[in-house]
C-alpha cells in the first residue's frame, strides 16, 4: 500500500502485512514528522472521471446454503477494501446481525429503520471503521419482511429504492445475505449488480451452487445487468483429498470466475468473539493473506497491499 506522509507528501511504499494490527501512528523517513498511518493511506484513483457522481460496484455475497463463510467473507472483502483506500459501505440483510458481532459495533438501529424511515440514513449507517460503513441487520429484517410482503407490487424493489440515493457516496457496496431463499434474498438481488458466491469445498455446497444459480437465473430473466461475478472457494483443506477434486470441477465448469480459494483457517472463526476482522486479529495468517488476495482480485489491482 501506498503510504503519503500529510506534512512533506512524500510517498512510501509499505508492504501491509509488515505493520501490526496495534500500530495507529507512523513516522516519514523523508521529513521526520509524526501522523495518524490510516488517514495516510493513499487513496486509489475514483473510477469515474469527468466531475459526473461515483457510482458505487454493488456486491452480494450470496448463496442458500448456511455456514459457508458469507458473513465472513462479506465483513473481510469490505474491510480490505477499506484499507486498500476505498470508501466502502457493507450491508447486513441477515435477521442474525452477525457483521455488527463481527466488527464489534453495536448500532441502534440499521437496515429496517431506514427504510421504514424511523432513523435518517446519517442515522442508520454508522461509521465502523476508518472508510468502513455498516448498515446493520439483526431481528428487526423480520419486520421488513412483511413490509415487503404486503406490498402489492413493487416489493423486491424496496431494498434497491432505499439504497440507491447512497450510492454515490461510496466505491464499493457489500451486501451480506441470510441463508435460505426469502423476500429479503430477492430484494438483494434487486439491488446488487454483481454476485459474489462462498462455495466450501464440499459435495453439499457445490449442490446448493447448482440449485441456487437456477434461481438466479430467474432473477436475471427480469435483470438483465446483474452478473454472477465471483465464486470464491472457501475452507480450503489440503488434508481432504475430495476438496481438489470439487476445486477442479469448479474451474472446469466456471473458468475464471472461481477466485483463489480461502483456506480452513482458524483465526477467520476466532476473530469475530473479539470484534475484529482479520487484518486485525491475526494479519498476518493465511486468512488475512486470502482475503487481501479477494480485495486484488475484485479491485482488479494486482498491486494492493503489495
Ligand atoms: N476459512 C475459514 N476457516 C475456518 N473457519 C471459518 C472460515 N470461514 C468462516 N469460518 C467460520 O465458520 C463459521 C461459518 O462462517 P460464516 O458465518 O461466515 O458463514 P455464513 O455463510 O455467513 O453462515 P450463515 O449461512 O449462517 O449466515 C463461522 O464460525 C466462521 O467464523
Ligand atoms: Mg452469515
Amino acid at each position: 500500500m501506498i503510504i503519503v506522509c500529510p506534512h512533506c507528501k512524500k510517498k512510501h511504499d509499505i508492504d501491509a502485512n509488515r505493520i501490526p494490527a496495534n500500530v495507529a501512528m507512523a513516522r516519514c523517513k523523508g521529513c521526520g514528522n509524526q501522523f495518524a498511518l490510516q488517514e495516510a493511506i493513499e487513496k486509489p484513483a475514483k473510477p469515474v472521471a469527468g466531475g459526473l457522481a461515483r457510482r458505487a460496484r454493488i456486491i452480494g455475497v450470496t448463496l442458500s446454503k448456511g455456514g459457508v463463510g458469507k458473513t465472513t467473507t462479506a465483513v473481510n472483502l469490505a474491510t480490505g477494501l477499506a484499507l486498500a483506500g476505498f470508501e466502502v459501505l457493507l450491508i447486513d440483510t441477515d435477521t442474525q446481525g452477525q457483521a455488527s458481532f463481527c466488527l464489534g459495533v453495536h448500532p441502534k438501529g440499521g437496515l429496517t429503520e431506514l427504510v421504514t424511515e424511523e432513523l435518517s440514513a446519517d442515522e442508520a449507517v454508522v461509521k465502523a471503521r476508518e472508510r468502513l460503513d455498516l448498515l446493520a441487520g439483526g431481528k428487526s429484517l423480520a419486520g421488513l419482511k412483511r413490509i415487503i410482503d404486503r406490498k402489492d407490487f413493487g416489493g423486491e424493489l424496496t431494498l434497491a429504492e432505499t439504497i440507491r440515493p447512497l450510492e454515490e457516496r461510496y466505491d464499493y457496496i457489500i451486501v451480506d445475505t441470510s441463508p435460505g431463499w426469502d423476500p429479503l434474498t430477492i430484494n438483494v438481488l434487486f439491488l446488487v449488480r454483481e454476485v459474489l458466491v462462498p462455495v466450501s469445498l464440499e459435495v453439499m455446497s457445490v449442490q446448493g451452487l447448482v440449485e441456487f444459480l437456477k434461481s438466479l437465473a430467474s432473477i436475471q430473466k427480469y435483470r438483465k445487468e446483474l452478473e454472477l461475478k465471483y465464486i470464491l472457494p472457501t475452507f480450503r483443506d489440503r488434508r481432504v483429498k475430495n476438496a481438489d477434486v470439487i476445486l477442479d470441477k469448479l474451474h472446469e465448469v466456471y473458468g475464471g470466475m472461481v477466485c483463489e480459494p480461502v483456506r480452513y483457517n482458524v483465526r477467520l472463526a476466532e476473530a469475530p468473539a473479539l470484534g475484529q476482522t482479520i487484518y486485525e486479529f491475526a494479519p498476518g495468517s493465511n486468512g488475512a493473506q486470502d482475503y487481501r488476495e479477494l480485495v486484488r482480485k475484485v479491485a482488479g489491482n494486482p498491486k494492493l497491499f503489495r
